[in-house]
């Protein structure tokens, strides 16, 4: 039986692949963030969207500072994951929470994090005000990924990256 879902219409377009999205203020403090909206929009030039609550201390950074790094996590940050979707970097300094080491962006200021297993920098191109959110364009400043999980242009079954269903729902894509 086919049903109305018109109240979860978000839903029907996941899974999504989750990944931690770091941010930096002026004073070069950063900041990380849980986020699954997200999406390549263009090849030549390279180029993605994210899809950032406006209330969110992260979406604030990113129209001050003009980057954000996409980081692709394994599994194994699974604990962190949530708990950088569940509180905001006004109150926690959430890499020390979450233990998350950081390293400098290669062609960003915003540092990546550790023990991901992809990274795209990016500067912000445009913002566009959608709803609850702000949709971030970035210009893919640079993209590198661990090739043991990274092969062929494809992410391998091993690679075991949390894909998100919605609300506390998470599988692994293997
Ligand atoms: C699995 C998961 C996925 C999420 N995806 C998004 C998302 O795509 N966009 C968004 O704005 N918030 C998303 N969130 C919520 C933010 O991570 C959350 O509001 C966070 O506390 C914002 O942190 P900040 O205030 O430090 O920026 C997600 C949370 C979880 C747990």
């Amino acid at each position: 039986m086919i049903r109305d879902v018109s109240s979860g219409i978000y839903h029907l377009l996941h899974p999504k692949m989750t990944f931690f999205l770091t941010s930096v203020d002026r004073k070069g403090t950063p900041n990380v963030m849980t986020c699954a909206w997200a999406t390549p929009v263009s090849d030549e030039p390279p180029m993605i969207l994210v899809c950032v609550s406006k209330e969110s201390h992260t979406a604030a950074l990113i129209r001050q500072t003009k980057e954000f790094v996409v980081n692709i996590p394994s599994k194994k940050l699974l604990p962190a994951l949530w708990i950088c979707g569940r509180h905001s970097g006004r109150e926690v300094d959430k890499f020390t929470k979450a233990r998350l080491k950081t390293s400098p962006g290669r062609n960003v200021s915003v540092p990546v994090v550790g023990d991901c297993i992809g990274y795209i920098e990016c500067s912000l191109w445009k913002s566009v005000h959608a709803g609850e959110c702000y949709v971030f364009f970035g210009r893919v400043r640079s993209a590198y990924a661990d090739d043991r999980f990274f092969k062929n242009d494809a992410w391998t079954a091993n690679a075991a990256i949390p894909l998100h269903l919605g609300g506390s729902k998470i599988v692994y894509f293997r």
